[in-house]
């Protein structure tokens, strides 16, 4: 018999089950479309999206058809639904037991709510009350969790690791907390500091994954200083792959143990289902039993409680359908396989070495869910000044000529406008993101945006400035502010 195992292609290891054909519309259509959008991209109507939608990656899964099946099986009671049982038990053998009581035992510590800033909310508005002058540092907070702490009046601070910036390095694990800074700030801070967060994978961070080794070394450290550990779990599946894949003493580990293991270190943790749930809606809460947060704030659960009951609903469905529910329940099983994290992941690593080999400056090495475009480099050599906010131009032109939608994550998404000085305040990163959906693009449609984009590459020059015809001065201002170009 030949070997199978000799052939580059291979096959994924799945099929469509089910498909829709696109509307056929003309880059002039487009482009008249969103030059009435203001080019925000956001606003532009995902019917008429000939290319590929990578706008983002939450929400935008296509779901098995065992998920489809457990939909149809969706229990809509009012109280204690099916599908909540059935969660308990795929949540604790997910992320480990003690994240999910038993509801008899009337010592809630797991709550569901419909997405993941909703639950952002739910405890920064809690832990806001418990002092003045807080900080709650990261390796990378999200633009959503970033505005929901600063909301509650404390204030978010990022600790990139070294590395991020360092073309040089080709360490897998980018999305590292910096430990130096991090004792610095504990050393400093540490009364004002009521817990520590890590995004799992570092979605501002480039999308990179953080190492087994970096959790425990700051989940060593933090508690070293009585300080609990949570995670932004978003992508907690794709940074055990990475973990498995590039980590010595994880290769031979089954991705369901290291998973624990990670989960392991932390006294609770946040996420949106929307990622690595393999699902379109869902966010959750949970706290360790008898982990050091739960020690620190024991009256925490009974506020939540009512938190949620008044917010989002009874607690055994807490802002979802029972549907959503059973499709979670599905989803979270199918998201730890091998066979479909390495097909998920190798799919967004050729797509970034396609770009890379094509010279396009992406951050290398490629992360989990996106790759990520260097703004500041792509324009090098070109008239283009940071105030012209050349990623908005690029997200729009792209979308219009070629159809494809990609986000700005850079200085207009993460700057701000001060109205006093009449100057933006640059972040430190400037990227295009383009998020690639679960389970719904071939390679054919990524290698048409990696050609698109190196045609837009070897045209940077004729690329324009923006002006910003509204909401420079907003908060979360991509979402909302419109553009035109300025020809
Ligand atoms: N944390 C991280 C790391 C995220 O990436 C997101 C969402 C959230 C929290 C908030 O979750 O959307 O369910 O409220 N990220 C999406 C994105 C929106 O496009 O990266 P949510």
């Amino acid at each position: 018999m030949p070997d199978e195992n000799q052939l580059v292609n291979k096959a994924r290891p799945y099929s469509n089950h089910s498909v829709f054909f696109k509307k056929n519309y003309t880059a002039e259509e487009r482009a008249a479309t969103l030059e009435k959008v203001g080019l925000n991209v956001f606003f532009f109507p995902s019917e008429m999206i000939t290319g590929c939608d990578m706008l983002s990656d939450s929400g935008t899964t296509t779901m098995t058809n065992e998920q489809w099946a457990a939909l149809f099986r969706g229990d809509e009671a009012y109280g204690s639904n099916k599908g909540y049982f059935l969660l308990i038990n795929r949540i604790k053998e997910t992320f480990g037991p003690e994240f999910f009581n038993d509801p008899t035992l009337n010592k809630p510590n797991a709550f569901i709510f419909h997405q993941g800033r909703a639950c952002e909310d739910a405890l920064f508005s809690l832990l806001g009350k418990t002092g003045a002058g807080l900080i709650i540092p990261s390796n990378g907070h999200f633009d959503t969790t970033q505005a929901n702490i600063e909301a509650n009046n404390i204030k978010a601070v990022n600790l990139f690791s070294e590395e991020l910036h360092n073309e040089a390095s080709n360490s897998h694990f980018k999305g590292n907390m910096d430990i130096a800074k991090l004792k610095n700030l504990l050393d400093e801070k540490k009364e004002k500091i009521p817990l520590i967060y890590l995004t799992i994978t570092n979605n501002t961070g480039g999308g990179q994954p953080v190492s087994m080794a970096n959790i425990k070394e700051v989940a060593d450290l933090v508690h070293h200083y009585n300080i609990p550990l949570f995670f932004d779990a978003c992508r907690f599946a794709e940074n055990a792959w990475f973990i498995h894949e590039y980590e010595p003493d994880w290769q031979t580990k089954d991705i369901k143990d290291i998973v624990k293991q990670m989960f392991s270190y932390v006294d609770g943790f946040t996420i949106s289902f929307k990622k690595d749930g393999l699902t379109n809606m869902g966010g959750g809460l949970f706290l360790k039993n008898n982990g050091l947060f739960l020690k620190k704030y024991p009256t925490f659960p009974d506020t939540l409680l009512n938190y949620q009951i008044i917010k989002e609903g009874h607690p055994t469905y807490g802002g979802l359908s029972g549907r959503s529910i059973m499709t979670l329940v599905s989803g979270l099983k199918t998201v730890t396989k091998q066979e479909y994290l390495t097909h998920r992941i190798s799919q967004v690593q050729e797509f970034g070495q396609t770009m890379h080999e094509q010279g396009l400056p992406i951050v290398m090495p490629v992360g989990g869910h996106a790759v990520y475009l260097d703004i500041n480099k792509f324009f090098t050599g070109t008239a283009m000044k940071p105030e012209d906010f050349g990623g908005i131009s690029l997200t729009a032109i792209l979308l219009a000529a070629y159809g494809h939608r990609a986000c700005e994550l850079g200085y207009f998404a993460f700057g701000s406008y001060n109205k006093k000085t009449k100057k933006e305040i640059f972040p430190e990163v400037n990227y295009i993101r383009f998020a690639i959906p679960r389970l719904k693009y071939e390679k054919q449609d990524l290698d048409s945006v990696a050609e698109a984009m190196l045609l837009l590459y070897k045209n940077k020059d004729k690329i324009p400035p923006i002006n910003v015809t509204y909401g420079r001065d907003l908060p979360l201002r991509h979402f909302k502010a419109r553009f035109e170009f300025n020809e």
